[in-house]
């Protein structure tokens, strides 16, 4: 498969088999992370990975995604924060690059991934890793070999021609993706933050379901 095609193949995965991974598989798509740019070149990163099931349970009852609990193997990823770039905050878009690079180093090696940002609030991941306070938690990213899952990719909704402006914003009349009654949603989302254990894993079931049934797997 070239370069073009593992791109437009790859889609996140959910659904995982029991079977574990190399430490060598795993380290290789780190270090295909690691060799992703970053601002400044500070290489600010940090790479956590979490395979026992005791501490993906502890993510979960945070208030991390469900399916966190169904993957061999959980990286989370922290970055620095300490950036003069105030505007752009640039930090978070080099640790997405890592992201990015890990998915698709996995989807060369045929496991399976996905990017998740339904994680606990972070003060609770930085005191449950012991990691100083200007290490912000970005995203982790699930790994393992796919359980039957389909392989197509998800179909984009968007035309490129409606996305792309040359020398001129694209589209505005176009929508996004982007939810609806966005303050109420944020507001709930604060909320489940501050739910109580019971509560918040109910909750937090229910979601994954809804995610798992809305993106076939
Ligand atoms: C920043 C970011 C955060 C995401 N967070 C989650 C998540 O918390 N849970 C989840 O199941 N998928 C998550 N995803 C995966 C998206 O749902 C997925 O990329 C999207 O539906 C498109 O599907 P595809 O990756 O198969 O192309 C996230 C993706 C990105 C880029």
């Amino acid at each position: 498969m070239n370069f073009f095609e593992l791109i437009k193949s790859r889609r996140s995965i959910r659904k995982f088999s029991p079977q574990s991974i190399s430490r060598d598989l795993i380290e290789k798509i780190i270090e295909s992370g690691a060799y992703a740019p970053s601002a400044c070149n500070i290489q600010g990163w940090r790479f956590v990975v979490v395979d026992e099931p005791l501490l993906k349970e502890k993510i979960f009852d945070l208030g991390g995604s469900a399916i966190i609990r169904s993957a061999p193997v959980v990286i989370l990823v922290f970055y620095d924060n300490r950036t003069t770039n105030t505007e752009y905050a640039d930090y978070i878009q080099s640790a997405a690059a890592a992201m990015q690079n890990m998915l698709l180093a996995a989807a060369e090696l045929g496991l399976g991934a996905c990017w998740v940002a339904h994680l606990p609030r972070k003060k609770d991941l930085r005191k449950l890793f012991n990691s100083p306070k200007y290490f912000e938690p970005i995203a982790a990213m699930l790994l393992g070999f796919k359980d039957g899952s389909p392989d197509t990719a998800m179909p984009r909704k968007f035309a490129l021609a409606k996305i792309v402006g040359y020398n001129a914003f694209a589209d505005i009349a176009e929508k996004t993706g982007a939810p609806d009654n966005l303050f109420l949603k944020r507001l709930a989302r604060k909320i489940y933050y501050r739910l109580p254990g019971g509560p918040k894993k109910l909750l937090n079931n229910f979601i994954d379901k809804n995610f798992v049934k809305k993106f076939k797997n």
